[in-house]
């Protein structure tokens, strides 16, 4: 995963199509920052969610930008300086942990990044893990996707090794299939208040070769690494006509994606009550 995203880093979200910004813009929203509130962002990338959380939380907060691949870390940290932004502070992910302090962050978000981990419930509790009491963790994934998109990524399937097709990573079964299941990884982590928030996004592209570029700057690249070369030219053609058949009137090829945001807290402890012995004589025995 570290190899292939620090493959993939540089052209990242380069491919002008607006996907990964509006989703994390989406996740940030929901997470109603205030000035001043400190931010944990899992699986940074180049700071889809980071900066507009930064934003959000001003220079008095801070938002922790972490990330298994340091060249994804290090553009984050390069923009970070660039925009002036002193309350970003980055970090690479390593087998010793997020490297950030337990119980020490109000808020916890990772956009499109836990369907990678091999076990998302021990991810998820070592995230749960950086939350004061009272904190907030938002978690966005991806819901069911536009058949088209389907029809697409069903050119890759003869060319992918079994574990790319596993079900658990493509979302048909698994946790990541229901809102229910990734609600019930948040509960199992701790967290309580879980609810999930949808939201469907238009993906626009202008022609194919621009969704292509887009499939290389994401994690489809890795599946294109399986095509043979001498095979890529014919599957590009045949993803040219599947995508032609969802061009719309407006002269784009537009896709739909339903986002899923999974959103709880860690509960607050309660006011301490009266001992028992007060409540005898409150009652009066
Ligand atoms: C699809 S990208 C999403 C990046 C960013 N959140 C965004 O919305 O653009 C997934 C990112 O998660 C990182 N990643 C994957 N597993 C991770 C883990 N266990 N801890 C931290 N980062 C991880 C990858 O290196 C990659 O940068």
């Amino acid at each position: 995963m570290t190899r292939l995203f620090d493959e993939i880093a540089e052209d990242y979200d380069q491919s002008g199509v607006a996907f990964f910004a509006p989703i994390a813009e989406g996740l940030v929203d929901l997470m109603d920052l205030a000035p001043g509130e400190r931010v944990v962002d899992v699986g940074c990338g180049r700071g889809a969610v980071t900066f507009p959380a930064a934003r959000a939380v001003g220079p008095t907060g801070s938002v922790t930008a972490v990330d298994i691949s340091p060249t994804m870390v290090e553009h984050t940290r390069q923009r970070a300086a660039e925009l002036g932004y002193a309350q970003v502070n980055t970090a690479v992910v390593t087998g010793d942990g997020i490297g950030v302090p337990d119980e020490s962050a109000d808020v916890v978000t990772s956009s499109l990044v836990l369907f990678f981990a091999p076990d998302p419930g021990a991810e998820l509790r070592s995230w749960m893990r950086l939350l004061v009491p009272g904190g907030r963790i938002g978690i966005a994934t991806f819901g069911a996707a536009d058949p088209t998109w389907g029809r697409v990524d069903d050119l890759f399937r003869p060319y992918l090794p079994a574990e790319l097709l596993d079900a658990r990573t493509t979302g048909a079964s698994g946790p990541f299939a229901t809102d229910e299941g990734v609600e019930a990884l948040l509960t199992g982590s701790g967290a309580t208040a879980v609810r999930t928030v949808r939201h469907s996004l238009h993906v626009h592209f202008r022609d194919a070769a621009q969704w292509r570029r887009f499939s290389m700057s994401t994690g489809q690249r890795a599946f294109w690494r399986f095509v043979p070369e001498e095979s890529r030219g014919a599957l590009y053609d045949q993803a040219t006509q599947v995508l032609e058949e969802a061009r719309t009137d407006n002269g784009d090829i537009v896709l739909l994606q339903d986002v899923r945001y999974t959103l709880g807290a860690v509960a607050s402890p309660q006011p301490a009550g009266p001992e028992p012995a007060d409540l005898r004589s409150m009652w009066g025995r």
